[in-house]
């Protein structure tokens, strides 16, 4: 088991290459099982969620070419549409899988997700939606069973919440299915753009992603393209974070402000002084002082729940208090008693945190809970008087490619290292 050690203290100062979003790359792997011959994605983060992803299509049958950042994949000779337990459960967005497999197939045996650590996570919207499509399914010894022997058919689907993976998986089945598709209140966030914008490459004829009205005309068939992977808004907003608790300046390359519209004006409002540049912008705090502002979380363009314990690990350390509130899942807090450890103020009340600025935090022993917990308690750490070490640091590995080597290059003191394996 790894550990990372962190001393806090020093302002990050200097450059940081934003990569490929995670969540980008999730649904455009899955979409390799929708189309035929070579498709070619480049600007993939390096990431244990991708090697899941990875590991689940090559399982199914696709032949996988991994070489850094570009993964060549070919589903010609698919020979297995069951997706099973052991690794779903290890990456819950193996869901995206379903669409593809029932739109191209006619056939799929996906195993239920199951909960996580920030909610239960159901997926009922992907499973309504794909009956509205025409698709039988059954829901027995965890897994969906889905069949559509005579393939899939248009349908107008009404979602009853907005849900980014149920929108992705959507999107994928409608265009193979026959006749039109509209999808309504569908997610907005920049990853389904992506997402749509290959599946053009594709041949696909979609008009309206990034609004809440995508509507998707079906083909015959799709055919293999190339395509490089969105910037990743997370890790950009992360780091933007990042220069300013530690009362420094970055400046953020291969990103785009405008991927981050209300978290960047939420930031500007706590004092942030931002910069745009010709592939991204530069941060730095407004001379030490984080102004607190309020957070509620909302689909995007709201502001991003991903980016929801950044957030108040930089609120730890404003001046008067911050109310952040929760609205997309049941149990996103468990950042909550870590950062208390290391002397925050905030008391949660439901699904609202009211977080009482303090003049500084200290380094502590802490346990990363959930992939966006864990940086939280990073960024935290770098801010912190003393030595923080974070524990259970594989959920950083999920989310965010070469943390370490990002941060030391920018004045970081941050180090892993390996222990006997933990309780
Ligand atoms: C995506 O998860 C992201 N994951 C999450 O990022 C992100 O937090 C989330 O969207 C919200 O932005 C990927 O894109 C791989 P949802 P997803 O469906 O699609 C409820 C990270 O840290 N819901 O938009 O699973 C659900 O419980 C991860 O990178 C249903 O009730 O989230 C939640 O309350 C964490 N039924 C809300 O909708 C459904 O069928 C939004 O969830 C689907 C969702």
């Amino acid at each position: 088991m790894d550990r990372i050690l962190i001393r806090g203290g020093t302002p990050l100062n200097g450059s940081i290459q934003i990569s490929g979003a995670k969540n980008a790359a999730l649904p455009l792997l899955a979409a390799g099982l929708l189309c035929e011959g070579q498709y070619n994605l480049s600007n993939v983060p390096q990431l244990a969620d991708i090697t899941s992803m990875v590991d689940l299509l090559t399982q199914h049958g696709c032949i996988i070419s991994v070489d850094g950042n570009n993964i060549g994949i070919n589903s010609d000779n698919i020979t297995n549409t069951t997706a099973p337990y052991d690794l779903v459960r290890r990456m819950r967005a193996s869901i995206l899988v379903l669409g593809p497999l029932i739109a191209r197939f006619g056939v799929a045996r996906v195993s239920l997700p199951g909960g996580c650590a920030i909610g239960t996570r159901p997926v009922d919207v992907h499973i309504k939606g794909l009956q509205k499509l025409g698709a039988q399914i059954e829901l027995s010894e965890g897994y969906i069973n889905a069949s559509a022997p005579n393939g899939l058919v248009g349908a107008t689907i009404s979602m009853p919440m907005v849900s980014v993976t149920a929108t992705e998986n959507l999107l994928m089945a409608a265009t193979l299915a026959k006749g039109e598709t509209v999808l309504i209140n569908a997610a907005r966030e920049p990853e389904i753009i992506d997402l749509a914008n290959c599946l053009k490459g594709m041949g696909a004829i979609i008009e309206g992603a990034g609004t809440d009205r995508i509507i998707i005309q079906g083909v015959e068939k799709l055919n293999g393209t190339s395509h490089s992977v969105i910037a990743d808004r997370i890790e950009t907003a992360t780091y933007a974070i990042g220069a300013i608790i530690t009362q420094g300046e970055l400046t953020l390359t291969h990103t785009d402000l405008s991927l981050i519209p209300t978290v960047s004006e939420a930031l500007a409002r706590a004092g942030a002084i931002i910069k745009e540049t010709p592939n991204g912008f530069s941060i730095k705090a407004n001379s030490g002082i984080i102004t607190g502002v309020d957070v509620i979380t909302e689909p995007y363009p709201g502001f991003a729940t991903d980016i929801q314990a950044q957030m108040m690990a930089l609120m730890t350390l404003c001046t008067g208090a911050s109310m952040i509130t929760e609205t997309i899942f049941e149990n996103r807090f468990m950042h909550v008693p870590e950062l208390a450890r290391m002397g925050a103020n905030i008391t949660v009340h439901g699904s609202s945190a009211l977080v009482r600025g303090v003049s500084q935090l200290s380094g502590a022993e802490v346990m990363a809970t959930d992939l966006r917990a864990s940086v939280s308690l990073v960024l935290a750490g770098l801010a912190a008087k003393g030595d923080t070490v974070l524990s259970r640091v594989y959920h950083l590995d999920r989310g965010y490619e070469k943390l370490e080597q990002k941060l030391t290059q920018c004045g970081a003191h941050i180090e892993r290292y390996k222990v006997a394996a933990e309780a």
